[in-house]
């Protein structure tokens, strides 16, 4: 179990030294072939959960020592140990004992007594620790000061259930492939495997639990894939119809261009900038048995891949500061600054630009991110169609009324993400 902790440990140290969580996990793995998957999938929770619950795992850890802790592994296993005594409700004597574990591991015998002395006081002190958490709202909501004050001013109504939202462990949510069965069909194979769901729209699933996705009944045969509810939405929207071309232009993993030829047998073109993420779109397809043109390019540099010939629909599934998603991905919290909306909103209107003379006069661009921040959604499309008299923007209609949206924006809660959606036709 201590191994657990230790891996553990490793990744919430580099991620606070500014890596990206999913990376270091992967890089780590290979560095501890003993580990079981068991001792993996606790690695991963407790890296999630400390992550998640960072600045008040902190805070009780500075209440618990007389100075900053120099060594930063022993102050991450620290984290670590406490997450598990306080949100876990791990029994006390096994936590200090794996940590105490776990400092031998790493060869720092001189913190043994330290760890030790630290786990214990928390458990003895722990009401009167966390009830001065209460005092600072950075502690209480566990979000950096300026993305708390940002949530608050631009949703007066909706910021506490953002913010508390971004820190739920996130739902699984299936998309069923209509080409193949409907999702009450899938919903019966997924009972008869012991898997209980609920059916939140025709082809749209909600798992009671997470699993593994090839746990999935009939998952390599390409009857399902994992798909947030809010991105299930874009290929209603985008309302492509047979033989039309379609451009995907950040299609990577390419969960939206398989939903998109799911359900209409496009000309489909898919792009991205990345050849390692290009290949995940080219997997899927392959999974889905389903067919596209993709194509390593960065879309803003039109003259380096476009033929010339005009596209019917474009979907611009953007790049940006991934604010909606918080919750899949615990790391972004501390990782952002805020001087990162404005790179990614002044990237985001040049893809726009770029994209808009290839559409067709009557086609439709969908716009999409993963943020909940205006600047790169609300803010975005007006500045944009204060640009270009020829674009008009679409409502959305026909979404399940399940879906909590306004103006474009979905508002995270536990049935989906918080995208944004803005619709533009050419006329
Ligand atoms: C939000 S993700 C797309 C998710 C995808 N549409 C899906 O539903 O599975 C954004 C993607 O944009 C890609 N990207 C970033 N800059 C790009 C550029 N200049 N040209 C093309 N793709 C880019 C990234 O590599 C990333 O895969």
């Amino acid at each position: 179990m201590h191994l657990a902790q230790t891996i553990a440990a490793e990744a919430v140290n580099q991620v606070l030294a500014g890596r990206n969580l999913n990376e270091v996990l992967l890089a780590l793995w290979p560095r501890y072939p003993q580990a079981t998957s068991q001792q993996k999938a606790q690695a991963q929770h407790l890296s999630y959960g400390t992550l998640r619950f960072y600045l008040s795992l902190q805070a009780l850890l500075n209440a618990l020592v007389e100075k900053p802790l120099r060594d930063d592994a022993i102050a991450s296993l620290l984290l670590v140990a406490l997450y598990q005594l306080h949100y876990d409700q791990a029994p006390a004597h096994t936590v200090v004992n794996q940590a105490v574990m776990a400092v031998m591991r790493m060869k720092k015998v001189w913190a043994k007594g330290l760890v030790n002395a630290v786990l214990r006081n928390f458990s003895r002190q722990q009401v009167a620790l966390v009830k001065a958490l209460e005092q600072d709202q950075t502690t209480t909501l566990n979000y950096p000061a300026w993305w708390i004050s940002k949530v608050q001013n631009q949703y007066p109504e909706h910021w506490q259930q953002i913010l508390l939202t971004g820190n739920q462990h996130p739902p699984m949510t299936l998309r069923v492939n209509q080409s193949q069965l409907t999702g009450l069909a899938y919903q019966q194979k997924l009972q008869a495997a012991n898997i209980s769901s609920q059916l939140l729209d025709t082809q749209t699933l909600l798992l009671d639990q997470a699993i593994h996705v090839t746990d999935l009944p009939g998952f390599n045969e390409g009857e399902v894939s994992v798909q947030d509810y809010a991105a299930q939405m874009t290929a209603r929207c985008l309302d492509a119809q047979a033989n039309m071309r379609v451009l995907d232009a950040c299609a990577a993993p390419g969960g939206k261009t398989c939903h998109i030829l799911e359900t209409a047998q496009v000309q489909m073109w898919a792009l991205d900038v990345s050849e390692q993420r290009l290949a995940r779109v080219n997997s899927n397809l392959q999974r889905l048995n389903l067919q596209a043109h993709t194509q390593v390019a960065d879309v803003a540099k039109t003259d380096a891949w476009w033929d010339g010939q005009l596209f019917d629909r474009i979907l611009l599934d953007a790049p940006c500061t991934a604010s909606g998603v918080v919750r899949r991905h615990v790391d972004i919290k501390w990782l952002r600054r805020e001087s990162d909306i404005s790179s990614f909103a002044a990237q985001q209107k040049e893809m726009l630009q770029a994209l808009w003379p290839l559409l067709k006069q009557g086609g439709k661009l969908l716009y999409v991110t993963c943020s909940i921040f205006a600047e790169e959604n609300e803010l975005q499309i007006n500045n944009f169609l204060q640009t270009h008299a020829d674009a008009l923007h679409l409502p959305l209609l026909e979404l399940p009324h399940n879906l909590q949206i306004q103006k474009g924006q979905f508002i995270p809660n536990e049935y989906h993400d918080g995208l944004f959606y803005a619709l533009l036709q050419k006329h």
